[in-house]
């Protein structure tokens, strides 16, 4: 039986995976790709993403840009490429994660909000929702 919410097509969508390159984040866009989604991976390390671009398979394509998603100017960067290479941003997944600003365990019930903010801040700012009226995904 086909479960539409666990095999749903991703074909003609355009996913950005942070820390894209390993653990989970590699694993994600591996399940992207493998419902059709173009998938961008997003780390800091180009040698790793072009390893990691090898295991990614699917029915779209699969890319590298390299970025520090602690760096704003970076992340606005990274959304602009995908979206000018692209032409628009479907699904963002917010993987990656700043563990030098880890001062406690690194669980939340241990964090301050303000080591919160810091280790999880990898929103892209003042790039949210961009692409052409009417293209626009959903960060
Ligand atoms: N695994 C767990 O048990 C666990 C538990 C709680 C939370 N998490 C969180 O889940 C996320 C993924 O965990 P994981 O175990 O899959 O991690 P991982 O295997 O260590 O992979 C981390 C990925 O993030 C990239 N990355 C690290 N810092 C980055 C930065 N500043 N900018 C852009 N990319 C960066 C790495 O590539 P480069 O080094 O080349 O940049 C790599 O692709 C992390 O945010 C982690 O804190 C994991």
């Amino acid at each position: 039986m086909n479960d539409d919410r666990t095999h749903q097509d991703l074909r003609e969508r355009v996913a950005l995976v942070t820390g894209g390159t390993s653990g989970i984040g590699l694993a994600t866009a591996c399940a992207l790709a493998a419902r059709g989604a173009d998938v961008v991976l997003c780390g800091r390390d180009p040698a790793r993403g072009r390893a990691a671009l090898e295991q990614v398979r699917g029915g779209g394509r699969a890319s590298f840009v390299a970025a520090d998603v602690t760096d704003e100017e970076q992340v606005v960067a990274l959304v602009d490429t995908v979206v000018r290479e692209h032409g628009r941003l479907d699904i963002a997944f917010n993987n990656a994660a700043n563990r030098e600003a880890l001062t406690s365990s690194g669980a939340f019930t241990d964090m301050s909000l303000a080591e919160f903010f810091a280790h999880a801040r990898a929103e892209p700012g003042s790039g949210h929702g961009r692409g052409p009226p009417g293209q626009r995904g959903a960060l």
